[in-house]
């Protein structure tokens, strides 16, 4: 159940490679958030910019307080990086459907390219250390901030890191670390892909994982203007025709249903 919050910063920490976590105080969000669902923030306590953005919950400290980890991209982000502990903004939330139960026989992989870490990490802290972590970029510089990392590397089986420029990790992508795991299949039990990322990473994944017959599911990063359903800015073509929105029937889709557009 969503609730508009006047949600008070606690913190708003600089964590490296331009991020930027944010806990926020919330009564009771903290208690109804799952994986994959994400709040709807406005960036400062007046009406500029007008829009609220989205950021996905990155993690859930207690039943009144959540995280969000953001990367300094734009003005919003900027605005919101000025923010500091006692300001108050406006937050609508949780929102979205966000990941299926993860089930108990089953090997969640986590698959992240860029910033599309926040909700995998949400995920991965109720897996009980049994996810697979793949963690993709361009370079070193462009891969989640540190602490985050160490945070997957608690959370998880596993994380491997791969970047474009082979700055850190293995070189390649992280299509070629998915594969080369679904080959290995050296994992006890039935592998299940969730992945979240640019939608060219996605449609990637999802290919694999189709090619492969396994489940998977992805989040999807649409620019969403109302966030509620109501503007159909987040619209997605779905195979069996018509439309979805991100902001309301998803973020979280079952890959299969996607009509994507293969570059
Ligand atoms: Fe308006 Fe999704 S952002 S319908």
């Amino acid at each position: 159940m969503n609730k508009l919050y006047r949600a008070e910063i606690l913190s708003n920490k600089a964590v490296g490679r331009g991020y930027r976590r944010m806990k926020l105080k919330a009564e009771g969000i903290g208690k109804t958030a799952a994986p994959g669902q994400f709040v709807m923030l406005r960036v400062t306590r007046n009406l500029d910019p007008l829009l609220a953005r989205p950021f996905g919950i990155f993690s859930t400290v207690s039943g009144n307080i959540i995280e969000i980890v953001y990367r300094i991209v734009g003005r919003g982000t900027i605005l919101l990086s000025d923010a500091g502990p006692g300001d108050e903004l406006f937050m609508l939330g949780p929102l979205g459907n966000g990941f299926p139960a993860v089930r108990k026989n089953a090997v969640p992989i986590l698959v992240s390219g860029g910033s599309g870490f926040p909700p995998l990490y949400f995920l991965a802290s109720k897996t009980r250390k049994r996810a697979v972590v793949l963690l993709g970029a361009k370079s070193e510089d462009c891969l989640p901030p540190k602490d985050v990392i160490g945070g997957f590397k608690k959370l998880s089986s596993q994380v491997r890191i791969a970047t474009e420029d082979g700055s850190a990790g293995e070189t390649g992508l992280i299509t070629d670390l998915l594969a080369d795991v679904l080959e290995r299949r050296s994992m006890k039990g039935e592998p299940v892909v969730y992945a979240c990322g640019p939608n060219a990473m996605l449609c990637a994944v999802s290919m694999i994982a189709q090619k492969a017959g396994i489940e998977c599911y992805v989040s999807m990063e649409e620019r969403m203007a109302c966030g509620v359903g109501a503007c159909m800015g987040c619209s997605i073509h779905m195979n069996m025709g018509g439309y979805s929105r991100a902001c309301k029937e998803g973020p979280v889709f079952d890959s299969r249903e996607i009509r994507w557009k293969q570059p």
